[in-house]
């Protein structure tokens, strides 16, 4: 039963629950029309204390194509956080005007802490290098639609996998799939954080490496995940610029790759999959944004219960 939950970390659904998300999903792309009334008189409240595209953009498309409303901030200087407001207490106050809340907040935990204190259901849109669970729903209908299954595959993650939370959410949701293999491409200074790979990787015994080169394993891929390095994470500017063109992804080194690899990227991207391969039909990322619009619709049906 999902009705009235919140969804915080990508392990707060079961495999079964999150299999019944997709599924809705999955109707809704194929007829929308008969999903555009379900949310009629539901308010959706977007409480972005970070800057967002996609996903606030998607929460609120995904609640008006449902027949609700929204409302919220992408600002919050312009809210009374500025005055010193708390979370608990925002939250409190939300949960008198909306139905259900996305919130992204720079700090890890924040979403948590809000649901804590809410009468509605909070789901987290990325909590600081934290958790992404909505990113993850996103990349895992994604991965199921295109490539038929979330098992049996081998996936390369390469970029920014200290702060990049898509990619420790991803993780997370990709130890619960059988006899797949994790390749971790990162720079020394970018690795994945150390709990990752033993509380996740190890606990659950799914077979990992971790390399330098992306050169050195793309022809063994059948999913490369491409993140950005978190500009934004970093303390010093001279170790971001050192380090942001780390992997650039091109016609040449995809020449290398499998020809029914996927590329995924939660964007925004900057420099790291140049522009030539848009048009390759590798290509995924922007047909994965689209999908974060569908899976958002089905997930905020089902917390919703209208569905
Ligand atoms: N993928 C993602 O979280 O994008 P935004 O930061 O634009 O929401």
């Amino acid at each position: 039963m999902l009705k009235g939950r919140s969804l915080i970390d990508p392990m707060d659904f079961t495999k079964e629950e999150l299999e019944e998300i997709f599924e809705l999903a999955e109707k809704i792309i194929e007829n929308p029309k008969e999903y555009s009334h379900v949310a009629e008189g539901k308010i959706l409240a977007t409480l972005f204390y970070e800057p967002s595209t996609r996903t606030r953009l998607s929460f609120e498309g995904a609640m008006l194509r449902l027949g609700g409303e929204v409302l919220g901030f992408s600002e919050p200087n312009s809210t009374s956080v500025s005055k010193g407001e708390t979370i608990a207490d925002t939250i409190r106050i939300v949960s008198c005007y909306a139905d259900i809340v996305a919130m992204r907040h720079p700090k890890e935990g924040a979403p948590k802490v809000a649901s804590m204190y809410s009468k509605i259901p909070v789901i987290n849109a990325g909590d600081g290098g934290h958790q992404h669970p909505t990113q993850t729903l996103t990349d895992l209908l994604t991965m199921k639609t295109i490539k038929g299954k979330l098992s049996n595959m081998t996936i390369g993650m390469c970029g920014d996998l200290k702060f990049g939370r898509t990619v420790h959410s991803l993780i997370k949701a990709m130890s619960r799939y059988k006899n797949n293999k994790i390749i971790l491409i990162s720079p020394d200074e970018l690795k994945i954080p150390e709990y990752i790979k033993k509380e996740i990787l190890e606990k659950n015994n799914i077979e990992y490496e971790e390399v330098k080169r992306i050169e050195d394993v793309i022809d063994k891929l059948d999913v490369l995940y491409m993140t950005r390095v978190q500009k934004e994470r970093f303390f010093n500017e001279e170790d971001y610029i050192r380090l942001k063109d780390s992997y650039i992804i091109d016609k040449n080194k995809l020449s290398m790759a499998k020809d029914d690899m996927i590329i995924l990227h939660p964007l925004p991207r900057v420099n790291e999959i140049a522009y030539d391969v848009d048009n390759d039909k590798r290509a995924c990322y922007f047909k994965q944004a689209q999908y974060g619009m569908y899976v958002r619709m089905a997930l905020m049906a089902k917390l919703m219960g209208v569905c």
